[in-house]
């Protein structure tokens, strides 16, 4: 018996082929093998074709199963992880309208900020646990304002993972946590948020159908399933936002326990017993994928948009030789001949839209301190993962001050961790222990699958195989050196937010 996950991020799709009876992966494979573009028509927009990452899960399933024939033959149940917040939007025919506005795209932030204010903080914060800030509702809320002859055709929307479930079954759906992704979901009367449909004039028959977390989710096409070399009829059993899901992986599911990721965006998510949020919205408190009214279970989420993308923007423009980007290991070597706190040299990693720990503002990424005379490229490699790691230290203290203490972060030994120098810095910057694990998202989708198909008895029978490959403790010696160095950043963070 196998199961099957599927990871959808910013930057690829990424697909695990996971055997049930030992919990062993048998193989992943990763579309595309580069890094999927986004679209940004105006400053501060970001955009992806949801037939990309169709086309994407096609591939990635197609070179699965080639490589495995006879598992992908005995896939017994599909999961879904995907990137958050994003609105995909299609007509009756199930047409895609318009390119997706996915995540870190900033345009709708001053209609969420409005609607909070209209709305009153204290209402919207007691049902909806958050401002309607930058997430999806603000951007259909967009759509309804801009492009009204285009929302007059709009059937459904849906976020990124609900479009991966409906091309693989043909069943429209979301979840109570995706909803809540979205501001959609209203905590204390675990119904969709009426209150803010109201206010905007959003007819509640454009979301989906409510589908459980774990369990059916509508089953294969039989015409997909011959594309994708699949069983004909496999249910779907699992759909979750990308960081929830990564928290699931990773075993995160009681209260007081903290996972981490840092890939196109850095995040820490702790999880909560009960309906907290920050006044501020600068961390934000969606449904858990364990919730359950009678067992309430909430994920706050720190979200730093500049993490991989900084990197990646890096990589593809300052550390490309003869054409070339140089691999990552390559970069982390350079910075590693730096020494810790870059010899003065800060880097505030805010270029990827609006980031919500800095009250939506987005300030664009920026360099302090440059010498020509001591400062090369090394410099800008080590300070930019200092930078990161300082900018997720901010976030973690708005965290600590809602009573998750992030004692230790669990994540995946994956994306930036892989760098010891950036999880040194965010182990010193927080005094948290970090510890890695060999799963990731897919993997944790596959392995969430088998509990929607009831294939596993508990969460805990499907973590079989998980195993903690690290840990990295905070260097106690050197708390001041690292204090010194993160208050030089946050310095230079205020400054820039005064100007
Ligand atoms: C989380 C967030 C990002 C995306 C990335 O709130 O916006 O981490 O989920 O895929």
């Amino acid at each position: 018996m196998y199961l099957l996950g599927y990871d959808l991020g910013s930057s690829s799709l990424k697909a695990t082929l996971l055997r049930a009876d030992t919990g062993q992966v048998v193989a992943s494979a990763q579309s595309p093998a580069t890094e999927m573009g986004m679209q940004a028509p105006q400053p501060g927009w970001a955009e992806q074709d949801p037939a990309l990452w169709w086309q994407h899960l096609v591939a990635a399933t197609q070179q699965l199963a080639a490589a495995h024939p006879q598992a992908a033959a005995q896939v017994k149940a599909i999961g879904i992880a995907y990137q958050m917040h994003g609105l995909v939007v299609v007509n009756r025919q199930g047409q895609v309208l318009r390119p997706a506005i996915i995540w870190c795209d900033s345009r709708a932030v001053p209609l969420g900020e409005a609607a909070f204010a209209q709305l009153g903080p204290e209402r919207c914060l007691r049902h909806l646990l958050n401002s309607p800030g930058n997430f999806t509702a603000a951007k259909l809320r967009w759509v309804q304002q801009n492009q009204p002859e285009l929302f007059a055709q709009i059937d459904k929307m849906m976020l990124p993972g609900d479009y991966l479930g409906y091309r693989l079954t043909g069943e429209l759906g979301t979840t109570a946590s995706g909803l809540s992704e979205g501001i959609l979901w209203d905590f204390p009367a675990e119904a969709p948020a009426q209150l803010l449909l109201d206010h905007w004039q959003l007819p509640a028959h454009l979301l989906p159908p409510l589908l459980p977390t774990f369990g059916p989710q509508g089953q294969l096409l039989a015409s997909v399933a011959t594309e994708l070399g699949l069983p004909a009829g496999t249910p779907v059993t699992y759909r979750a936002g990308d960081q929830p899901n990564n928290a699931y992986s990773l075993q995160v599911w009681q209260p007081g326990e903290v996972a981490a990721t840092a890939g196109t965006s850095g995040v820490v998510y702790g999880i909560n017993n009960a309906f907290r949020y920050d006044p501020a919205s600068r961390v934000n408190t969606f449904l858990h994928v364990t919730h359950q009214a009678a067992q309430p279970a909430t994920g706050t989420l720190l979200c730093v948009n500049g993490t991989g993308s900084q990197n990646s923007w890096l990589r593809a423009n300052l550390f490309a030789q003869a054409g070339a980007a140089l691999p990552y290991p390559q970069i982390n070597q350079l910075a590693g001949q730096v020494p810790p706190g870059s010899e003065g040299l800060v880097v505030l990693p805010f270029g990827n839209g609006a980031e919500r720990p800095l009250g939506n503002r987005d300030l664009g990424g920026s360099l302090h301190g440059l010498q020509f005379n001591s400062h090369t490229r090394a410099h800008v490699a080590r300070a930019a993962q200092e930078g990161i790691a300082a900018a997720l230290r901010y976030g973690v203290d708005i965290m600590r001050g809602l009573g998750i203490e992030a004692r230790t972060v669990r994540a995946g030994d994956a994306n930036m961790f892989l760098s010891p120098i950036f999880a040194q810095t965010f182990a010193n910057f927080t005094g948290s222990v970090v510890e890695l694990y060999n799963t990731d998202g897919s993997q944790g989708a596959a392995r969430a699958a088998g509990v929607g198909a009831g294939i596993f008895a508990s969460h805990a029978e499907a973590f079989a195989g998980l195993a903690r490959t690290r840990t990295i403790e905070p260097e106690v010696a050197q708390t001041e050196r690292y204090q010194a160095i993160y208050a030089r950043w946050l310095a230079c963070l205020e400054r820039e937010l005064a100007s």
